[in-house]
């Protein structure tokens, strides 16, 4: 068996290989941790505040004295805002009697963006102050290990994802068991592993016990997620790319679906697929359970670059052929997005710029400017929030 000895010795070499990447691009003391300092601008923007109106409550009493650096300006970290919104009674997200908007950024076309997208926007609405899980239903958990989730640490464990969607388990409420912190104080993870591969296969083999067991197999997650929803306001689910049984479950579950799509051709041709598929799945599932809807569908446009004359055209054709369903501003394709994801994070988790500061300020507006549209059609879902739906001026202040 020389293709098995071979295989084994490159697991073995890459197995070698990985903890020295992983030092490489993640702190020497081994853990994630969030070390963002946000200006007062940019700080009081992701709290609707003004910096002179923090320096206000500052001075009053109202909140308490921020951080100073050592060239005399105030700084927050992740942790000050959310005392900030407490103290002032602005914590966004859900009335308590409602429940979490469940987020699927899904296509079943791979490297389209969707973990990017996804973590972006988990990111995002941990500085707006709102309480997020993140669910990770993709074998190659790459949205694991960009929260920094160690995924031995998982094998011997029972508690997890794959356990818990297995149709051979029968543990109904040992979702919440799966979930972990992460480095951010408010968001939370459902990590996955490859044990999430054998799952899937073990949730097809459900297709010979019948339509109901196959009904429930495709709803695994959706009644998961039930134990959970008082506890958080966004759940954002990152599906694998192909729409097998791992894929129709995050299709169920969600509330909400935001659909990748860079603007090429071949992308675009095959989200036609994709919606065609879904629009089958939920036909077919809508027969046990009605009750399954989207509130909002969206399609965002990724890795867009609007100097490419056949890309722009094709964005043209998105803008027509989506209307209402397109998210207006397209993410960009970022130098500072690639590198920050080499270093297993976020543009938003980084305090050095990759580039200049002007080019790391441009990818940034551009994604708060594509998430306050994201995080409007979410706040819309609550009745208690929908007069008071996130601000327009995010951007223009930052
Ligand atoms: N806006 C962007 N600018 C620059 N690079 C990007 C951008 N979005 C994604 N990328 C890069 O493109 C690659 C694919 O992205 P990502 O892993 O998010 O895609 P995916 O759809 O989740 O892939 P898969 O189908 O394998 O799950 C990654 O290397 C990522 O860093
Ligand atoms: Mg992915």
């Amino acid at each position: 068996m020389l293709s098995a000895q071979t295989l084994d010795a490159m697991i073995v070499a890459c197995e070698n290989a990985k903890s020295v990447l992983r030092r490489a691009a993640i702190d020497p003391s081994e853990r994630k941790t969030l070390n963002i300092t946000l200006s007062a601008a940019v700080a009081a923007a992701y709290l609707d505040r003004t910096p002179e109106g923090l320096a206000k409550a500052e001075a009053r009493g109202r909140l308490p004295a921020p951080k100073v650096a050592s060239n005399g300006r105030r700084f927050y970290t992740v942790a000050d805002m959310i005392a900030i919104r407490e103290a002032l009674g602005i914590r966004p997200g859900k009335a308590d009697d409602e429940r979490a908007v469940v987020v699927a950024v899904q296509n079943f076309k791979g490297g389209v963006s969707k973990s990017t997208t996804a973590k972006h926007l988990a990111d995002y609405l941990g500085l707006r102050g709102y309480r997020v899980l993140v669910v990770d239903c993709d074998p190659q958990a790459s949205m694991s290990v960009m929260f920094d989730i160690n995924l031995e640490e998982l094998i011997d464990e029972t508690h997890t994802l794959s356990n818990f969607l297995s149709p051979q388990m029968d543990d109904a409420d040992s979702f919440a068991k799966t979930i972990r912190h992460t480095a951010w104080p408010n968001i939370d993870i459902c990590p996955a592993n490859l044990g999430l591969q054998d799952t899937e296969w073990e949730l097809t083999a459900t297709i010979e016990d019948g339509p109901s067991a196959i009904a429930d197999a495709f709803r695994k997650l959706r009644f998961g997620l039930e134990e959970v929803r008082g506890d958080y306001d966004v759940i954002i689910l990152d599906p694998p790319p192909a729409m097998g049984f791992l894929g129709v479950n995050t299709l169920t579950a969600a509330d909400g679906l935001l659909i990748p799509v860079p603007a090429r051709q071949l992308d675009y041709l095959s989200t036609i697929h994709f919606m065609q598929t879904c629009r089958e799945a939920l036909e077919l599932i809508s027969k046990f359970d009605p009750t399954i809807d989207y509130g909002f569908i969206r399609v965002v446009c990724t890795m867009f670059q609007p100097n490419r004359t056949n890309e722009a055209q094709m964005f043209q054709v998105m803008e027509k052929t989506y209307a209402g369903q397109m998210i207006k501003t397209p993410i960009l394709l970022s130098e500072e997005i690639k590198n920050a994801g080499v270093l297993m994070s976020s543009i938003y988790e980084v305090n050095k710029p990759y580039g200049s500061h002007q080019t790391f300020t441009r990818c940034r507006d551009n994604l708060n400017t594509v998430f306050a549209e994201v995080e409007r059609e979410i706040c819309k879902q609550w009745p208690s929030r929908l007069a008071q739906i996130g601000t327009d001026k995010l951007t223009e202040a930052l």
